[in-house]
């Protein structure tokens, strides 16, 4: 399936003319960190030259199409409310199919950065995810996609609105190839996840459940199709182990047997170390954030923890206020942050500086700049200016722009 829509480019010319940023250095030497102002577009092709198929991990938070200005003042930064005296933190002007082909053309040059085990993570809201989906399918290909995460964002809220209260976006999660890093994070028990899962207590007051000791899939010839104590996997399964192990298992009593001879292995709550990790998440956004939109420090940590290792590059093109360079400083990957507004670099530059020296020794990155930004930024005036003298649109497709 491909969504189509008018001037929408192939991906040869997007790759081919697409020009390169000139970037400077500001201050910084070569440390492995970057922190890029500028349009990422054109500094994502630059980058190519360097680091084709070397990112490890992407996340990126663009603008959600929402035809709005997000604006940060002295003191607050705030996504809701504002004062007419607060600066523009970022514009998000962009709608509809401008907007699918304004990420689709990032997107491609982010798939050629990324590693053969590498992952990205693209943070987007209900109503235009679906549409997304469509282009990371495209881009990524389906068989990459892992996940579409709920991440519950806010409390309740009580609006007049004839709808849900929506309290979620979503995090689309693609891997570059089959075998991306993966960490498999756990969650730790709830006192009624053990109350539940583990019932029952052994003689030295350890609490344990059981588990069948054959699982699905018959073997053709191998030991685990064969009887074990005289008696034969059920139909349609095979041991979990080899007989030897097995008869291990027995003699340690890691094997419990029913009345009526049937054997289960024991699985005991003090050797788990929790329980997988699901699909929907809890992680609020700040309530006095230093940004507007600016993502929970906790969830991006959870990410980087998930899908890359300590010495790992991480990226974000769309970096704000740094949330994802400030998780991948305080785990021990390097990072590569992208931005075009002054307020966010000015937000991330002071956030990475706020990181304790007593933990950290203090933060080294090279600060670069697009050459032709001050182009960049008038681009971004004029469009700000003809934003102002339109009315108000609500993101929409036609159908007819949405072929199967
Ligand atoms: C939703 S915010 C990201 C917030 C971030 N995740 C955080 O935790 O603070 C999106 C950011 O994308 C930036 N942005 C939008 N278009 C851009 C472009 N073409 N190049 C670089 N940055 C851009 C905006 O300036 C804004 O800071």
């Amino acid at each position: 399936m491909i969504i189509s829509y008018e001037n929408k480019k192939s991906e040869e010319d997007i790759l081919a003319q697409t020009v390169n940023a000139k970037l400077k250095t500001v201050f910084g030497g070569k440390t492995g960190n970057k922190l890029i102002q500028g349009d990422n577009l054109p500094i994502l092709k630059t980058l190519l030259d360097e680091y084709t198929g070397k990112v490890d991990l992407i996340y990126i938070d663009p603008p959600f199409a929402t035809n709005g200005h997000f604006k940060i003042g002295e003191d607050r930064a705030s996504t809701i409310s504002s004062s007419g005296d607060d600066d523009i933190a970022y514009s998000d002007t962009l709608i509809g199919a401008d907007f699918l082909e304004f990420l689709r053309e990032r997107l491609f040059f982010l798939r050629e950065l990324l590693s053969e085990n590498g992952s990205i993570y693209l943070h987007i809201d209900y109503k235009v995810g679906h549409y997304v989906k469509l282009i990371m399918d495209e881009v990524f290909g389906r068989k990459n996609f892992r996940n579409d995460i709920t991440r519950i964002k806010c409390n309740p809220k009580n609006f007049n609105r004839k709808a849900y209260g929506n309290v979620k976006d979503l995090i689309l999660f693609y891997s570059k190839s089959e075998n991306p890093t993966w960490n498999n994070p756990r969650v730790q028990y709830t006192v009624e996840d053990e109350a539940r899962l583990f019932k029952k207590v052994d003689k030295d007051g350890r609490s344990y459940t059981t588990i069948p000791l054959h699982a699905p899939g018959e073997t053709a010839n191998g030991n685990t199709g064969r009887e074990w104590k005289g008696i034969k996997p059920p139909k349609g399964r095979h041991w979990r182990s080899e007989p030897a192990l097995l008869e291990e298992w027995d003699k340690t009593g890691l094997i419990e047997w029913s009345s009526n001879g049937v054997p289960r292995k024991k699985i005991f709550l003090d050797e788990k170390d929790g329980k997988k990790m699901q699909d929907i998440w809890e992680f609020k956004d700040p309530q006095y954030p230093n940004y507007p939109t600016e993502k929970n420090l906790d969830l991006l940590k959870l990410i980087l923890n998930a899908s890359s290792n300590e010495g790992d590059l991480v990226l974000d093109c769309f970096c704000g206020s740094g949330t994802t360079l400030l998780a991948a400083q305080e785990l021990n990957r390097k990072w590569i942050g992208i931005d075009q507004s002054d307020q966010a670099i000015k937000t991330v530059k002071k956030r990475l500086d706020s990181i304790p020296a007593n933990l950290f020794s203090k933060v080294e990155f090279e600060m670069l700049e697009q050459v032709e930004k001050d182009l960049a930024k008038e681009k971004s005036i004029q469009s700000e200016k003809l934003f102002e003298s339109r009315e108000k649109i609500n993101f929409s497709l036609h159908p007819s722009q949405v072929m199967q």
